[in-house]
Order: structure tokens, then C-alpha cells, then sequence
């Protein structure tokens, strides 16, 4: 039976990995503050989003999505912002050119502070105390004071998202999207990288192809799309309370977005078809996601579809994969056929992180740069073979040289994981190695039938 949705009709339902908030006072009035602050992005972004997925869903684009796995309060710095933008961009820059499809750029980012766990409560040396649920919930450190959920994290958040947003569309619309900069703000950043030739050379392309607009009177300054971009912002909207307090109506056509960012999407953990999530999800007009495990049957893949994007709106839906790479291949045709032969538009985007996280002798969480190139190689595979898309890919990643994953073009090793692990969460690729994923992606979008195995 279909109820009446409204921004708080989530609460009659179950909703998983929610904090335990000890004063329901306290909760109240931190809703209260931020229903009444400002929204963070404007209904018509999201629908100008929206516009640009269904052209993704339509096979003509590609969605890019990325950046922490979690964002922090300690280590909030305009460089870092500065840096996971850059490499977007030239990610983007070579899927677009060398890939030969628009891309759509969607970053992990203004608001990715909320993480699912996979148990409630952590022991260490005998002691249990409630799981870090992210900044927006309570501390990392492991102390009680630290791990007890405090709302007003919720404000910090919202504070902290506003000014990243701030800086992003600076830089998206400031000049440093350029195209004319291609050239310039690459070369430090690859000093030393084996793909720096390849990357030089298609600066150049870029260089010839921009020299020629410029002598036909197409140039920054008369054509914006060559010095401005669009980057969305992104994150998974775990905790009700914020995503509802930042539920605004659309003045102009009545209908209900969450403002705190263009797209939300629902975790692997958190889909279950009657569960708090999907209600709150299914009355948002924004683009929404919904992560996709290996556990995912075809029929509830179906209902959840239907309960998601009734009217089967193009770009409405994305399907975010995280099967792994040794899995991918059993599960996904299956789902994708099924999709494709009852007539659903989705975008399919390919996760190839959270399948593949492994623990290294050392300790440390990691994940293999082939195992993440695998997995995104055997999703464009399965799609095509099916007939479908493959739309896009979300990943984990920083423009910071950190060494979290391993494997690349620098070949980083188990042993060189403690030289500069700093993730609040799982393993992220480092600059170069999204660099040079994004190389092997636009290879394969260019393929033109399935890519090789
Ligand atoms: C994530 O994207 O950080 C995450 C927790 O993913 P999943 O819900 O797919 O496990
Ligand atoms: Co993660």
C-alpha cells in the first residue's frame, strides 16, 4: 500500500544505522536551526543534474562521481578541496576528450560525513563503546566522551559543506576550469609521473583543438563553457534527521528536493525496500542513487526500481554497482537483463571500490589498483553484452598523494602503505591513480563493442 509521503514519513519506518541520540531536546532544536538555515544547493541544479544524467541514461555521457570516503573536521583544508578538484577536472578532461563522451562531474563531497557500520558498538583491549559513525555523528577517538552522538555535529557539518561548496563553485566558475589551463596547472601536479607524456600530448591536442576555435571567434570570453564547469555535489544521505531538516519545497514547481547536495544516494546497507531510507528517497525530486551489492536479486532489484522511480524518468535512477571484482561477473548480467528487458532506464555506475577492500598483512585496509581496474573492465563488459550503458563510476579518491591503494604506476606495495595513510575510512585512490584509471576508462569507452576481458 502506497502511504503519503512527506519529509518526515520516514520516522513510522525502520531505519537502520542511525545514532542512538541521548537528549531528544537537544536533536529537536539542531533540527529546528537548520530547517531555518539557508539550503545548500538550489532546486534547479539538482534538475539541471538531473537533465545531464538522463542523457548519461540515454548512452551519450558519462557520469564521473568521486572523492572521500568520508570527509573530516580535522582535516578540512581549501588545498585538499583545491586538489580533489584539479584531478576531477583532469579526469574528466581525458574521458571527455580521449573517451569521446561529455562527462558529468559529480563530486563526493559537501556533505559525505555520515558512515554505515558494520557493527554498533567497537571493543578494544576489552572495552566496548559506540562505533564511529562519522564526523556528523560523534569522534573518531576512541573514548566515550568522543564516540557519544552529539546533534550539534549536525551544524558543523552543514557549516563546513557550505564553505567547500563555496570554494567549488569558485573554482568551477573562477578560472581554474579553464580549458586554456589545461596546460598550465597539470605540470607540477605530474612532475615525475609515467603518464606524463601521455597526458602532455593530449594537453596539446586540447591546446591545437582550443588554438583553432580562438582564429574561428570561439574563445573564453564569448563562450563559457570553455572556462566554466559544473562540478554537483554528492553524498550518502544515511542520517535522516539532516536530510530531512534540509528538505526544502520547490517554490517554482512545488516539489520537494533535499538541498543539502544535487545527489543523494541510499547505501548497500540501508536500501531495504520497506525500510526508513527508500520512504525518504522515493518523495526527492533530486537524481538519487542506490547502491547495488552482490547480494541483489533480480525481483527486488525490480520492486526497488519501481518504488524509487515509479515513472521511469531517465536520469531519475543510478544504480551504483559494488559487486567486486571476483563477483561482478556472476551477478550483473543477470540484473542488467532484467532491467533492460523490462524496459527501466537507469544510469549504471561501476563502485569498484567497496567489493574489493581487503585487509594488508600490515594491518592496514587496502585496495589493489588492478582489482578496482578489473572490476570497472568487467562492468563495461557485462553492460554491453546486455545491451546497456556503462554510465559511469564512483569512486574513492583524493588529489592528495597519499598512499592508501595499492598497485599503479608507481607500483606502491603493502610496505609503503604507512608512509602516508590518512584516510577517516576506506582506502583511497591517490592522485596518479585516478589519473591513470581515468587513461584506461577512456580507453575503454572508446571501444566500440564490449571491452576486452
Ligand atoms: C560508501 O560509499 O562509502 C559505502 C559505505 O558504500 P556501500 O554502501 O556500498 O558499502
Ligand atoms: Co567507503
Amino acid at each position: 500500500m502506497v502511504t503519503v509521503w512527506s519529509r518526515e514519513s520516514w520516522r513510522s519506518k525502520t531505519a537502520l544505522q542511525q545514532p542512538q541520540y541521548g537528549d531528544a531536546a537537544a536533536v529537536a532544536a539542531v533540527e529546528g536551526d537548520l530547517a531555518a538555515k539557508p539550503p545548500l544547493v538550489f532546486a534547479a541544479e539538482a534538475r539541471a543534474l538531473h537533465a545531464q544524467l538522463a542523457e548519461v541514461a540515454e548512452g551519450r555521457a558519462f557520469l564521473l562521481q568521486g572523492g572521500d570516503c568520508a570527509e573530516s573536521f580535522a582535516d578540512f583544508s581549501a588545498n585538499s578541496i583545491r586538489d580533489t578538484f584539479k584531478v576531477l577536472m583532469q579526469m574528466a578532461i581525458v574521458l571527455t576528450y580521449a573517451g569521446r563522451m561529455p562527462v558529468v562531474k559529480v563530486a563526493r563531497m559537501a556533505g559525505q560525513f555520515a558512515k554505515p557500520r558494520s557493527a554498533d558498538t567497537e571493543v578494544r583491549d576489552g572495552r566496548e563503546l559506540p562505533s564511529y559513525r562519522g564526523d556528523i555523528i560523534n569522534g573518531a577517538e576512541f573514548s566515550a566522551a568522543a564516540r557519544e552522538p552529539d546533534p550539534q555535529r549536525m551544524l558543523q557539518a552543514y557549516h563546513q559543506s557550505t564553505s567547500t561548496l563555496n570554494l567549488v563553485r569558485a573554482f568551477a566558475s573562477g578560472g581554474l576550469a579553464d580549458l586554456h589551463q589545461v596546460n598550465q596547472w597539470n605540470l607540477s601536479f605530474l612532475d615525475g609521473n609515467p603518464l606524463r607524456e601521455r597526458y602532455q600530448a593530449l594537453a596539446h591536442s586540447i591546446h591545437d583543438a582550443l588554438a583553432f576555435m580562438e582564429v574561428c571567434g570561439i574563445n573564453s570570453a564569448n563562450t563559457p563553457t570553455l572556462r566554466e564547469t559544473y562540478l554537483y555535489t554528492s553524498h550518502e544521505a544515511l542520517l535522516l534527521n539532516y536530510e530531512e531538516a534540509l528538505t526544502r519545497q520547490d517554490h517554482l514547481t512545488g516539489d520537494f528536493y533535499d538541498c543539502s547536495a544535487h545527489m543523494l544516494w541510499i547505501g548497500e546497507r540501508t536500501r531495504h525496500l520497506d525500510g526508513a531510507h527508500v520512504e525518504f528517497f522515493r518523495g526527492l525530486n533530486n537524481p538519487i542513487g542506490v547502491k547495488v551489492g552482490p547480494s541483489m536479486q533480480g525481483d527486488e532489484l525490480l520492486a526497488l526500481i519501481d518504488a524509487l522511480n515509479p515513472h521511469n524518468i531517465p536520469g531519475r535512477l543510478t544504480l551504483i554497482t559494488r559487486m567486486g571484482a571476483d563477483t561482478l561477473g556472476e551477478h550483473l548480467p543477470a540484473l542488467a537483463r532484467r532491467v533492460q528487458s523490462e524496459g527501466r532506464s537507469v544510469v549504471w555506475s561501476c563502485d569498484p571500490m567497496h567489493g574489493n577492500t581487503v585487509k594488508a598483512g600490515n594491518g592496514y585496509k587496502t585496495r589493489s589498483f588492478d582489482r578496482i581496474l578489473a572490476e570497472i573492465r568487467q562492468f563495461f563488459s557485462a553492460l554491453r553484452a546486455e545491451g546497456a550503458h556503462p554510465g559511469g563510476m564512483h569512486l574513492e579518491m583524493t588529489g592528495q598523494h597519499v598512499t592508501e591503494c595499492t598497485g599503479g604506476a608507481y607500483r606502491l606495495s603493502e610496505s609503503d602503505l604507512a608512509k602516508c595513510y590518512q584516510t577517516q575510512c576506506d582506502p583511497r585512490l591517490n592522485a596518479d591513480q585516478v589519473l591513470e584509471l581515468a587513461f584506461c576508462v577512456a580507453d575503454f569507452l572508446r571501444e566500440e563493442g564490449p571491452a576486452a576481458p
